[in-house]
């Protein structure tokens, strides 16, 4: 189980460590960075699928996503006797990411990227401008501390940790690229491979479409789908592979909590899967594509989250959207339900999701808020944020 997720210098977020229960909901008012926690999960599981620079670039590029206020607030700023400005910078800019695990067994993870050097490339090349991964470090248990780390990446240079000392990775890892992909080795470093493997297999939720031409509505090709696409265009094939394989007694009951008297067939005509609707009071059930946007949703929500293949930790970001708000105590008895197999990772805007959720067992609850432009934690004093140790550059 992950005890903290921390991040530094991302959008608002210039310095936050947010713990991490079995089921953690962040919520917080509009604009006070709630997204930007999820998009910094994002970020962490590109970088064990190899993909996190490209992300960055995708969202604008370093500078865009680099936290726009000042290194550091002084008291006279804060009190707003001296207006909010930059001063001379102490610190090389820098795009901080990571998150520990509760036990010694665990591992912990962090990564800093930052922009290139000035100085003209040698040899010269034209992704000169591409963000570059500085530092990454893994460690055991809860706090990076230097007896506790097994791993260590300076730029190019990659160390491993030989009983009480350090052996050298020959070959040089390269700017662009994570050690998570760039070395896999099994008898030196298993550590790293093990959470390579944890990290991939994160399973994130965003907004499903559920316009006319959403994948789902469409009949489809069905496979054994133990896993929903986050598209959802498998949907009857999940819900189905939930009736053979999964708690098929759930699915009925999630169905039944949330639309009472309904219940859901999935229709096969050779290898064409069909998600088909019986509700009280129809003469024939109604199919996907004739559903409402909030009761494809909600059937979305369903397959996601009683998967017979649950992840270590799942994040769904915004849940309630488009459901009608009667629905969302149901959500919330899902969502508490699928945190008995993952840690869970909620992040809502919806008090009446959130009110369905407060008596589950081992949750944290993060309330966000922006202070000065910078997002703070506003619901929890210093004792309970757990400490957070950046690797050095
Ligand atoms: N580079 C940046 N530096 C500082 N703040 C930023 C930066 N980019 C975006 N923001 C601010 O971050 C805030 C958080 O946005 P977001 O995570 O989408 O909030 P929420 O999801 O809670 O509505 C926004 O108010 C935006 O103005
Ligand atoms: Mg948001």
């Amino acid at each position: 189980m992950l005890s903290a997720l921390a991040i530094a210098n991302y959008r608002s977020l210039r310095q936050l460590t947010v713990p991490l229960g079995r089921l953690t909901v962040v919520t917080g008012a509009n604009g006070s960075g709630k997204s930007s926690v999820y998009r910094a999960m994002r970020l962490l599981a590109d970088i064990a699928n190899g993909g996190v620079i490209r992300s960055l670039v995708r969202e604008g590029g370093l500078s865009s996503t680099l936290w726009a206020g000042p290194e550091r607030f002084s008291a006279a700023m804060r009190r707003g006797e001296l207006p909010v400005q930059g001063t001379r910078r102490n610190e090389p800019v820098a795009l901080k990411l990571g998150f520990a695990g509760s036990e010694s067994d665990e591992f912990g993870y962090a990564i800093d990227i930052g922009l290139p050097p000035p100085s003209p490339p040698m040899p010269p090349t034209a992704f000169s401008h591409d963000p570059e991964i500085k530092h990454e470090a893994i460690w055991s248990g809860p706090l990076l501390r230097p007896a506790a780390q097994l791993v260590d990446r300076k730029g190019a240079a990659l160390r491993l940790r030989e009983g009480k000392s350090w052996q050298a990775v020959g070959r040089p890892i390269p700017a662009f690229a994570s050690m998570m992909t760039e070395y896999a080795d099994p008898h030196a470093a298993p550590e790293m491979l093990t959470l390579r493997e944890q990290m991939r297999s994160w399973r994130f939720y965003d907004h499903f479409r559920s316009d006319a031409d959403a994948p789902a509505r469409q009949p489809q090709l069905g496979t054994y789908t133990p896993v929903l696409a986050n598209d959802g265009a498998d949907l009857a094939a999940a819900l189905q592979t939930i009736r053979e394989i999964g708690d098929d007694e759930a699915l009925d009951r999630a169905v039944d909590d949330a639309f009472p008297g309904a219940r859901i067939e999935i229709r096969v005509a050779e290898d064409r899967f069909e998600t088909l609707m019986h509700q009280h009071g129809l003469l024939r059930p109604l199919t996907a594509a004739e559903l409402s946007d909030g009761t494809l949703r909600y059937l979305l929500w369903i397959a996601a989250l009683l998967t017979p293949r649950p992840p270590s930790l799942l994040v769904l970001n915004e849940p309630e959207t488009s459901l009608h708000p009667d629905l969302l105590p149901a959500l919330g008895r899902l969502i508490a339900q699928a945190a008995r197999g993952s840690q869970v990772i909620v992040v809502s805007h919806a008090a009446r999701l959130i009110a369905a959720l407060e008596d589950s067992e081992d949750l944290q609850s993060v309330v966000l808020e922006k202070q000065f432009g910078e997002t703070r934690i506003a619901n929890l004093d210093m004792s309970e944020i757990p400490r957070w140790e950046w690797p050095a550059r």
